[in-house]
């Protein structure tokens, strides 16, 4: 019997330089499965989501994600030719979808700016699940390009997109996305994608106390009654640049209370396992979910991690896949794929890589003291994806 193949870790530090390693040249399969057939991880977690992120540039520098005296003109992004293809790509998430991936998003950086994205979402668009459905293929976007690309995606098979937006209030959102980018145009983008019919749309707001706690409000009265599902998420500590301070960081706990004293909320079960958010839906009269009303969600991954059933991979512009948002190390599939493994060698990598995953950052912060994970360095969220 050959040895298993122990795919080669990437250190974070010079990740996007490193050299390729030596393809493997034998795999095995004595990974860990569910009586499904699914693959599981040491934590009996399967794999079910992954998350592709197609450039690591953004035209945004929010201050928690691409703070502007990092990503100044000097920084260095990947070179094209580091980048995976649409091909490479597609290739890589037809392996994930036989192991059982239901869900693909694409995420950057700002996957709109990636030249014809469209080409790579008709490509994935036309793989199936395991069970011969259609994938849930969803993108993450700063919505604004939206308002110019909302046909041609969903003409390309995309089925909904979720907007980031921080705020109402022109002059917060101008400072928050720190290019002066006016909220009004993001708004036109989600009608657009509306009317495309990218939904359920929804909308994701990182609260950081201090700087835009006083448009949780607003931004619910906004979205309530729309069928937009608007989520609330914690201000993270991924990254190393975006110096996070756990005093900025907003409790979800706080942002329910707050709206529940003018919007009345009752909590709704998930809708599916491992999902980020936990669901509160609008009250009625009679305190029961008002359907019409819709829901909201918050994302507490600060203040009560999540990890226990998390299903996401991530897939670097690059090709490196993550086991966890948080991670320092990478997986270089990218340098199988251009060794010309044959598709087996990759499922069998891919289900090595996922059988050994351990990961659950989330958790092991919380038992640490605030702040105490703040200087490890870790991967940036513009070129791992959110
Ligand atoms: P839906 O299927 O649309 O509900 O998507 P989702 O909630 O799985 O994904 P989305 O990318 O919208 O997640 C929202 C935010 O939650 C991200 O921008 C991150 O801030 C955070 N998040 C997503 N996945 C993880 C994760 O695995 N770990 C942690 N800690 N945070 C995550
Ligand atoms: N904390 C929480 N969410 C973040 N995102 C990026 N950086 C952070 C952070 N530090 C998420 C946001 C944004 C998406 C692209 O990535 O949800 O909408
Ligand atoms: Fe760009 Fe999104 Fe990061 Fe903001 S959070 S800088 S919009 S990738
Ligand atoms: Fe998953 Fe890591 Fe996030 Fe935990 S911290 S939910 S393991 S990505």
């Amino acid at each position: 019997m050959t040895e298993p193949y122990t795919p080669r870790v990437v250190p974070l530090l010079d990740q996007r330089s490193a050299a390729l390693p030596t393809p493997a040249a034998a795999f095995t399969s004595d990974t860990r499965r569910a009586a499904d057939g699914l693959l599981l991880d040491t934590r009996q977690r399967p794999l079910r989501d992954l998350r592709i992120s197609v450039t690591d540039r953004c035209n945004f520098r929010c201050n928690y994600c691409m703070p502007k005296e990092i990503f100044d003109k000097n920084y260095s992004y990947l070179p094209h030719a580091a980048l995976l293809s649409f091909e490479e790509i597609t290739r890589i998430a037809k392996v994930f979808v036989a192991h059982g991936v239901q869900k693909i998003r694409l995420t950057g950086g700002e996957p709109l700016l990636r030249k014809n994205i469209e080409r790579l979402i008709e490509q994935l668009s036309a793989l199936r699940t395991l069970e011969g459905r259609a994938l849930d293929l969803t993108l993450t976007t700063n919505g604004s390009l939206l308002a110019r690309k909302a046909r041609a995606l969903k003409a390309a098979g995309l089925q909904r997109v979720t907007v980031s937006l921080d705020g109402l209030d022109d002059a917060i959102f101008r400072s928050m996305n720190d290019v002066d980018f006016p909220v009004a145009d993001v708004l036109t983008g989600i009608e657009a994608a509306r009317d495309a019919g990218l939904g359920p749309i929804k909308i994701n707001m990182v609260v950081k106390r201090g700087t835009n706690e006083h448009q949780i409000l607003p931004m619910a009265r906004r979205f309530m009654g729309t069928g937009m599902v608007l989520r609330f998420i914690e201000y993270m500590d991924v990254g190393v640049t975006n110096g996070w301070r756990m005093n900025e960081v907003l409790p979800s706990s706080e942002v329910v209370k707050l709206i529940h004293t003018e919007l009345p909320l009752v909590q709704l079960e998930p809708s599916q396992p491992g999902e980020t958010a936990e669901r509160w839906g609008y009250a009625n009269a009679a305190g029961q979910h008002d359907q019409a009303a819709g829901e909201i969600g918050v994302i507490s991954s600060v203040t009560q991690a999540f990890c226990g059933d998390c299903n996401r991979a991530r897939l670097s512009t690059e090709g490196k896949l993550f086991l966890c948002l948080f991670a320092s190390q990478g997986y270089d599939l990218r340098s199988l794929v251009r060794a010309d493994a044959a598709d087996a060698d990759l499922t069998s990598a891919v289900a090595h890589i996922w059988a050994g995953r351990a990961d659950r950052y989330s958790e092991l912060r919380s038992a640490m003291a605030p702040d105490a994970g703040s200087g490890r360095r870790r991967v940036e969220m513009s070129y791992i994806g959110g």
